[in-house]
């Protein structure tokens, strides 16, 4: 078998292997389109070859202004392939770590072997630990949630923020944070969380500290957008305030603000272990409707 990055005159092939229905979030459309706005690149794209026949693809997604790919997006194999995951595992392993590869799918259909075999792939590359997000949506159809009495909000600099993320990063219950930490440490995590929320979509200058009314620092709230439209992008609070429901105030200024803003949909992840965030989000109305299975 043979692995090398896509050159122009694969775009043909490729576009057909993209049309074959599967749990790949990559559809030809959307190959398309990435490319030409840089969240996917033709040295991002892995082909395998048995010969001069594509044997199989790795789509992976990086930031458009981002200098690495972070997720695979898709994981496709030619039908005369039997065993697709030695292969998979080889075109993973061709990207440099950390990177995760992110399964969207529904709750009903998690063990699907489309899934289980992709995962299996994912493994035997490195990406061993598998966590579950849940996937929430709120609509405009409901009200919008009642702002905070009790906290302020206000813009702060990066360098304000960097600081607020260190702090929350302290007891955690949140996968990717957590490992960070492990690996860089809360500072450089914090630093690298910041530089990665500024690449999203949404405008910076929608994110807001908040302050209780004795002018202590609270938390964040970061509402953003992705590709797919406005989300919520980060909720936090500060370890010595937690357990005062102030994650409901939070969440309820992200929803309010892109509300405002003109969003009729609100998409949003969690960890299933997140519970208190998890209690949030159905409290503030959003709805579970999918599950993000994340190796990494
Ligand atoms: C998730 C988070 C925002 C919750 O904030 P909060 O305002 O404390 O939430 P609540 O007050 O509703 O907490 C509900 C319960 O969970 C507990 N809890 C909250 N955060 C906790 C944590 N990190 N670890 C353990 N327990 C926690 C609270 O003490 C409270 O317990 P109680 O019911 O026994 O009093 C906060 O833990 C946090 O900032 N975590 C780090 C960042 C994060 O995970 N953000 C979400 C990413 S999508």
């Amino acid at each position: 078998m043979l692995y090398r990055t896509m050159v122009e005159t694969d775009l043909d092939e490729i576009l057909t292997c993209l049309t074959e229905p599967s749990v790949n979030t990559t559809t030809p459309e959307r190959f398309v389109a990435y490319l030409r706005d840089g969240g996917y690149r033709r040295e991002w794209t892995w082909l395998a070859f048995d010969g001069d026949t594509p044997a199989g693809l790795a789509v992976w997604w990086g930031f458009p202004d981002g200098e690495r790919p972070l997720a695979l997006d898709c994981l496709w194999a030619a039908p005369a392939v039997t065993d697709p995951v030695p292969m998979w595992a080889a075109l993973i392993r061709q990207v440099p770590p950390p990177v995760e590869y992110h399964l969207f799918t529904l709750p009903a259909h998690r063990d699907d072997p489309e899934i289980a075999v992709r995962l299996a792939a994912a493994a035997e590359a490195g990406l061993t630990t598998v966590t579950e997000r849940f996937r929430y949506e709120w609509t405009s159809a409901r009200p919008r949630p009642r702002r905070s009495a009790r906290l302020t909000f206000a813009p702060a600099s990066d360098e304000a923020f960097v600081d607020a993320f260190e702090q929350i990063s302290a007891g955690s219950l949140d996968v990717a944070t957590r490992a960070g930490v492990a690996r860089i440490g809360a500072r450089a995590q914090a630093v690298e969380d910041v530089e990665d929320y500024k690449s999203m979509r949404g405008p910076r200058d929608w994110w807001r500290l908040a302050y209780d009314r004795a002018g202590a620092l609270v938390g964040c709230a970061l509402p953003s957008a992705n590709d797919g439209g406005p989300v919520v992008g980060y909720v936090g609070v500060l370890p010595s305030h937690r357990g005062h429901g102030y994650a409901d105030d939070l969440l309820a200024e992200i929803t309010w603000i892109l509300a405002v803003t003109g969003a009729t949909t609100i998409r949003a992840d969690t960890d299933s272990t997140n519970a208190p965030m998890v209690a949030s989000f159905e409290r503030l109305g959003y709805e579970r409707f999918a599950l993000r299975v994340v190796a990494s």
